[in-house]
């Protein structure tokens, strides 16, 4: 007979199985014909790694907070906005999203992306190389980028959208969400604290969606949270210099308590 002890520390372990989808083969593959992706590298990356579901559906809120954790040590308060927000990309009662669906425009994805194209004039889904070429091309004569690069990238993208997207859609929401998520590429391939990260490591984050650990990449030895995340969204916010050329409606969040 098995003791209770071990037979707890059994349905534990079923327990802990069961709840976690993660496997622990964290190569990198990349998605098949069928495997959905989203217009942001980060998931993809994830779901690349298998920290995430490879085939990139039914994927719940706690899916991406473990994923965050266990793929770039982000802590929750990160990613748990973006990941509630992302939900309404499904209107039907489901607590989870699949991540080709967070392309609808307006929701999170939005126009002068630093790696897709405006949805106004087209694919605001896959990786393109025309619109990546600003950031890629930044900071000229050295190997890392940082904050001062990254606003300069902002600024740049939106130029280009305002002149060749009629439909442009940019507002303080956008500008947030863009300060945001260049924070996250300094940030997670560079040093958080500085927002100095090699170039190379942008590049394949963005270009091939992998980890890049066979180049020298390291996951934070820190827990990388909010606070530490947007102190360098306003930085490189503020170095942007953007402007927003429509208002939004303010988004209903509820009181802090
Ligand atoms: C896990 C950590 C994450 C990282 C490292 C990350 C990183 C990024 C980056 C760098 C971009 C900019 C892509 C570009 O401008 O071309 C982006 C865009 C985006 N992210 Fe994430 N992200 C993360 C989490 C999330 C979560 C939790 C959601 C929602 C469920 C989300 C949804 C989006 C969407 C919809 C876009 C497209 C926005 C646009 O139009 O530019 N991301 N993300
Ligand atoms: C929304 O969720 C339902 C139920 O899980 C699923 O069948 C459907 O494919 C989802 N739609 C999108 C656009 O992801
Ligand atoms: C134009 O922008 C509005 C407001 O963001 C949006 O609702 C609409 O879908 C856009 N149309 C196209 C073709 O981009
Ligand atoms: C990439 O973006 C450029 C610039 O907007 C556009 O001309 C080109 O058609 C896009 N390429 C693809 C494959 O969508
Ligand atoms: C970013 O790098 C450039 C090129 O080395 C440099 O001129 C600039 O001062 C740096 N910005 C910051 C915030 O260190
Ligand atoms: C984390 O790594 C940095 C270098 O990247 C090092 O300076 C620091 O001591 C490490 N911290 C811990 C807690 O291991
Ligand atoms: C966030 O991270 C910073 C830097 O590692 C740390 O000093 C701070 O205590 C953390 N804040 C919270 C709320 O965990």
């Amino acid at each position: 007979m098995p003791s209770l002890k071990f037979l707890l520390l059994l349905i534990t372990v079923c327990i802990t199985d069961a709840a976690s989808v993660h496997t622990d083969d964290h190569r990198w593959i990349a998605p098949s014909a069928t495997d959905e992706r989203s217009p942001c590298p980060g998931l993809n990356i994830l779901a690349n790694h298998g920290y995430l579901p490879r085939n990139g559906k039914d994927i719940s809120i706690p899916m991406i907070i473990d994923a965050a954790k266990e793929g770039f040590n982000l802590a929750p308060d990160t990613v748990v906005l973006a990941a509630k927000l992302g939900l309404l990309s499904n209107s039907t009662a489901t607590t989870t999203l699949n991540l080709e669906a967070l392309k609808l425009h307006g929701l999170i994805e939005s126009d002068a992306s630093l790696s897709r194209g405006d949805f106004a004039l087209g694919d605001n889904l896959h990786f393109n190389e025309t619109i990546f070429s600003t950031l890629a091309n930044a900071n000229p004569g050295v190997d890392y980028y940082n904050i001062t690069s990254a606003g300069q990238v902002m600024h740049e993208r939106l130029a280009i959208s305002l002149a060749t997207n009629p439909n442009v859609t940019n507002t303080p929401k956008e500008i947030v969400l863009r300060s945001g998520t260049s924070a996250f590429y300094l940030m997670l391939m560079g040093d958080a604290f500085t927002g100095v990260a090699p170039k190379k490591f942008v590049q394949i984050f963005f270009r091939e969606e992998r980890l890049p650990i066979a180049e020298g990449w390291k996951r934070s030895n820190v827990s990388l949270n909010g606070t530490t995340m947007e102190a360098l969204s306003v930085a490189i916010q503020a170095a942007s210099k953007w402007t927003a050329t429509q208002e939004c409606e303010t988004l209903v969040l509820a009181p802090t308590v």
